[in-house]
């Protein structure tokens, strides 16, 4: 007996394993299991006093929407549905360097100024540094208490007494508690410490914002496993060689999941981009094969971006598919339609295809857009300079009409473009004389429809552009 025997800790998903693997059964993930020992003196089991039970009510009655508190920004209040929840815990992750800390401390910043006791507690810089960055961004008179501490007592002790309204953490990785054995940044500390803190948000009323760095490689703890705990959870996008910084958000228990923001790094920081579609388009240079542009919807939000593709001969071996800013499968999809239905061979061809400005694109609306910039590609006859395109494409190679077509057109028009490549609407037999007429007249106010119903339909079309 004696020594407690070695776990090991899968730092992706939190699964605990026997011994030790290359990758984990539980989540497929390679090269993440982390040795731990268990500490000898478990975690009190707390909040397990004698109590009375629990108290139940009806489903009927008032559903009060929770109070917001702004956060200064706007797109941030975009992304969670309105500002902040008080009582609620919100998990803000993405790569080294993207810019968490600068959001954060801008936000901050604002909340201190409109009254609201803020509290920034770095575990990564001294305050010193955080002081440096608050220069920068024009705060140094904002009244933000700022502290540097890792260790979860003293940082609960001091909430406690001072009892702020946003503590914002930075960043969950560092924070540990001697209450278990392991080295902070492992799955134990990080989740050990975002129960605490998220626990003492839903007590007291504060809003919590804890930062989580995300590495590809997965070698630091992932905050995955804090992901079920908060109560949203909000991801930076973006290159970060680029200065566009995309905020998404992923969970969301207060609204919807599907807004983003869009943020403009600079030398005071991040800036809030009021026309991200305008944005995404700049740049654009004359008509090029292989480029379409696709009016697609961020959330409730129109957003117009470039997509790009490129067909090459390969120069040997298996033909490459490289994707950026869409889904792999997606395109693999794409080009057996396009293969099966139309007779476009993709074989022995390389196949590149990236959406501009790193933008991560999940719509299947973008089909007929991918579509179109490798048609294009492939025939090497640009699309119409002033033409968007949007549609789904099914197996059988028809072309379905998008949601919201009007707010896609709207946006369209509104940047200057003069028709889009969609669907056909197609309405049922006994109405199509009404909505015919009805879609006409909705046209009329917006752009022209170049309609497609199949996608032999779009290589016609691009074949007869390269005709004449
Ligand atoms: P930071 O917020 O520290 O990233 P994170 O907390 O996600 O690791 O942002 C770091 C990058 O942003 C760094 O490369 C410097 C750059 N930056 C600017 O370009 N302008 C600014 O005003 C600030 C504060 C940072
Ligand atoms: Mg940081």
């Amino acid at each position: 007996m004696g020594k407690p025997a070695s776990i090991f800790v899968c730092q992706s998903c939190g699964s605990v394993h026997g011994k030790w693997a290359g990758r984990c059964d539980a989540c497929g993930e390679w090269n993440v299991l982390v040795e731990e020992i268990p500490s000898q003196n478990q975690p009190r089991k707390t909040g397990r006093r004698k109590s009375r039970g629990i108290d139940f009510v009806g489903l009927s009655g008032d559903a009060v929407d929770p109070p917001r508190l702004s956060t200064g920004i706007e797109e941030l209040n975009r992304v969670t549905g309105g500002g902040l929840v008080p009582g609620s815990a919100l998990l803000i992750g993405g790569d080294p360097g993207i810019g968490k800390s600068t959001l954060l401390l801008q936000m901050a910043g604002h909340m201190a100024r409109s009254g609201l006791k803020t509290a920034y507690i770095s575990g990564e810089e001294a305050t010193a540094q955080v002081k440096r960055r608050a220069r920068r961004l024009g705060l140094i008179d904002a009244p933000v208490n700022l502290a540097a501490e890792t260790a979860l007592g003293p940082i609960l002790d001091g909430l406690m007494a001072e009892k702020p309204d946003i503590i914002i953490i930075d960043s969950i990785q560092t924070m540990w508690t001697d209450q278990l054995g392991a080295a902070p940044g492992t799955v134990a500390q990080v989740r050990a410490c975002s129960q605490e803190l998220t626990r003492y948000a839903k007590k007291t009323g504060a809003c919590m914002l804890l930062v989580g760095h995300v590495t590809k490689d997965g070698q630091i703890a992932g905050p995955r496993v804090v992901e079920h705990m908060v109560d949203a959870v909000l991801y930076f996008e973006g290159d970060r060689a680029g200065q566009f910084r995309i905020l998404r958000a992923h969970k969301n228990r207060f609204g919807p999941t599907d807004e983003i923001g869009v943020f403009e790094m600079g030398t005071t920081g991040l800036t809030e981009v009021e026309n991200p579609s305008a944005l995404f388009l700049d740049g654009r240079g004359e008509a090029a094969s292989g480029a379409a542009v696709f009016a697609g919807l961020e959330g409730t939000r129109p957003l117009l971006t470039e997509i790009q593709a490129l067909v090459a001969p390969a120069a040997f071996g298996t033909p490459r598919r490289a994707v950026v800013g869409w889904d792999s499968g997606r395109l693999a999809m794409v080009l057996a339609v396009l293969e099966a239905r139309c007779g476009v061979s993709f074989g022995g061809k390389d196949v590149y295809l990236n959406v501009a400005g790193g933008l991560k694109i999940s719509e299947p609306a973008a089909d007929l857009a991918v579509a179109a910039a490798l048609v294009s590609s492939v025939f090497d006859t640009p699309l119409p300079a002033d033409c968007v395109v949007f549609g789904e494409i099914s197996l059988s190679g028809d072309v379905r009409q998008a949601s919201r077509t009007d707010a896609r057109l709207k946006e369209a028009s509104k940047l200057g473009f003069k028709r889009a490549i969609a669907a056909a609407i197609v309405a049922p037999a006994s109405e199509t004389k009404r909505r015919g007429n009805k879609k006409l007249v909705h046209q009329a106010e917006q752009l022209p429809i170049l309609e497609i119903s199949t996608l032999p339909d779009l290589v016609s079309r691009v074949q007869a552009m390269k005709d004449g």
